[in-house]
Order: C-alpha cells, then structure tokens, then sequence
C-alpha cells in the first residue's frame, strides 16, 4: 500500500548560538542534518538520550524554532520559511510540564477557548465553550472542569487537559515531547491509552517523543534514533526492537530493564562507555566513534550516511 508522507524533512540543522562575555561565543548543533518522513496515520517514535537534540527537532518542524538550515515540507508543501498561521491549527504540541504551559489565572475552559479562538474555530464564545466541553469529555474529564481552575487538578488530570486543549483544534498532526515523563506510572499507561484512542478516533499523526522505550515502542509504528543531533537509525518499531543495528542503538535496547536479569545479561551486547562529544566544533567521522567499541579508522574520519539495510530500515554506520 502507498503511504502518503505528511511530512517530510531535508538536511535539518538548528543551531544556537551561546554568547559569553568572558568565554565568548559558541555554538550548539542541537538538530544537525535530520532527514526523516512521517506518513499520514502512523506514530513516528523518536527516541535518544538526553540532550541529543529530541525537543528541539519536534519544535523545528513546528518552526517554533527558526531552523538554521535544511528544508521541512508539509503535505509536500515547503513550510520551512512559509507563513505558519495556515499551519497552526493542523500542527500541535504537547509538553512533558502539563501545568507549566497553562496560565494559571485562567480556568481550564478559558485555556481551551482562547486557543479555538486564535485558531479561528468556533463563531461565537457559546460555541467555542461547547467545543471545550466535548473535548474535556473525550479525554475523560466532567465539562464541569471548564470552571476550574489549573492547579485544582491532579498532574495526570492536567496532561489531559492539555491533550484537550491540541485536539479541540482538531489537528492532523501532534509532537508529543515527552507528554508522560512527569506522571506516575499508572498514570502515564493511562494517557498513552487515551493518546491511542484519540489517534484512531481522529485519524491523527503522532510524533511521539520518549526516554521510555517500551512505551515508545508500544505506541510506535517506526522508531528513529537520534544521537547528537543526527537520526542514526530508523525503521519499523519491531525491527529496532529486535533487530538493531547500530551499535548506539543496541547498546540502547541492553540499557532497557527486561523482567529476567539473566537473559538480559547474556543479551548485553556491552554499555555505552567512552567521552561524549563535547559539542564545541564540528565533528569529523561518525558521531557515535568516540564511544564506540567497534570503531575503525574510517569511523574516526568518515561520517556514515544512513544507508537501507532492508527494506525501510536504515542504518548510519560503516561497520553494519
Ligand atoms: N533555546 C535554546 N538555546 C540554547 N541551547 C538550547 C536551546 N534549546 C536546546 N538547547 C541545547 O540543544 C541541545 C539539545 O537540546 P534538546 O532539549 O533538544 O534535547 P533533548 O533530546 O530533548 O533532551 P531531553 O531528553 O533532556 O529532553 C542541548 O545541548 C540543549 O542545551
Ligand atoms: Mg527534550
């Protein structure tokens, strides 16, 4: 079956630059040549470790950063110096901080209108306000909870607000930044749950961004790699599960806590060890080398290309 791409991504770099007045300035190559498609219906889980550049590559496709180089296109439209306002409503975000991205003088139904009304949905406030109730109904809250304010809700109550609050807008697209880090574990089962309810019910796309890689690979149909600033790996979420490829990536998958400890033992294919990159100057030869136990001469001063292992599954390394 032909996929349709929703959104495809070219050469991405967001950089920024860090100004000193002692030590001057520097640079952080926070998204560093991304290239990545998202179909039309599916959950694109990216995953990596922490500050591997994850939130600002979500935030770049939704150029709530500038990026500084590379193209985005939505819909195969080039959006990336395009005039968002079209965008907005069909591209959303929530955040890992529920209660942090709401206003606390606001009640919850204010919140949700205020953004139907920047979106240009809904002809009068009657409206807009029976909009905010059905949606605080479909992420299982009482319409009531329109009258409250923020901060009367518990942490996990609060993300469903803010699932609330991206989906009113009906949106065809959501990045997902880390939406359940913050929430107890019973807690974040349940809002994966109603995440995948939504997606199915509204036909959404899902970039779902996690540390959490059973729950990114529960919810995902493929998965990408990300390791400083760059996709090293890609493909259906079964096959990086259980296949992987790139020593970063296996290394990754040993680090996850399985129910047996012996059989996770002997399937340890060795832990991330070696300096990380100290993200001043550009960096020569493949990014993963300096903690790499399998690194070559070639890796030390080629950077690998992704290159298609099998059929949609692809690796950036010179030794797979
Ligand atoms: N607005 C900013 N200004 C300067 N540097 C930034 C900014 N946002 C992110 N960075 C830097 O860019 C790099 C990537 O950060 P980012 O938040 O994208 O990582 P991440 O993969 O989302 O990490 P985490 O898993 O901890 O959320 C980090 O070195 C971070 O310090
Ligand atoms: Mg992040």
């Amino acid at each position: 079956m032909e996929q349709n791409k929703l959104l495809e991504v070219s050469r991405l770099k967001k950089y920024f630059t860090l100004r000193n007045s002692f030590s001057g300035s520097r640079t952080v190559r926070a998204v560093d040549g991304v290239e990545l498609c998202i179909y039309e219906g599916e959950t694109f889980g990216l995953v990596g470790e922490t500050a591997c550049g994850k939130s600002t590559l979500g935030r770049t496709i939704l150029r709530l950063h500038e990026p500084t180089q590379g193209q985005i296109f939505y819909r195969g439209k080039d959006i990336t110096k395009a005039d968002m306002r079209p965008y907005r409503s069909r591209m959303q975000i929530i955040f890992q901080d529920p209660g942090g991205s709401m206003d606390p003088h606001m009640r919850v139904g204010g919140l949700i209108e205020e953004v139907l009304k920047a979106n240009g949905i809904g002809s009068g406030r009657a409206e807009r306000r029976s909009i905010a109730e059905e949606y605080l109904q479909k992420v299982g809250l009482k319409p009531e909870s329109a009258d409250l304010y923020p901060y009367e809700f518990s942490g996990g109550e609060q993300q469903r607000i803010s699932i609330a609050r991206a989906l009113a807008v009906r949106p065809e697209f959501l990045v997902c930044d880390e939406p359940t880090s913050s929430l107890d574990v019973s807690i974040q089962s349940q809002i994966i749950n109603l995440l995948e309810e939504m997606q199915q019910g509204l036909g959404l796309t899902l970039l779902f961004i996690s540390h959490n890689l059973p729950v990114v690979r529960h919810i995902s149909d493929r998965i990408g790699v990300m390791y400083l600033g760059k996709i090293i790996e890609l493909g259906t979420s079964d096959e990086i599960c259980a296949s992987p490829l790139h020593p970063y990536t296996r290394a990754l998958m040993a680090a996850v806590p399985v129910p047996d400890p012996a059989s996770a033992r002997r399937a340890r294919p060795g832990r991330i060890k070696g300096d990380i990159w100290n993200g001043s100057g550009p960096i020569t030869g493949c990014r993963f080398h300096l903690r790499c136990p399998h690194a070559s001469e070639r890796c030390k001063n080629e950077e690998p290309p992704l290159m298609e292992r099998s059929p949609g599954h692809t690796c950036a390394c010179w030794l797979q």
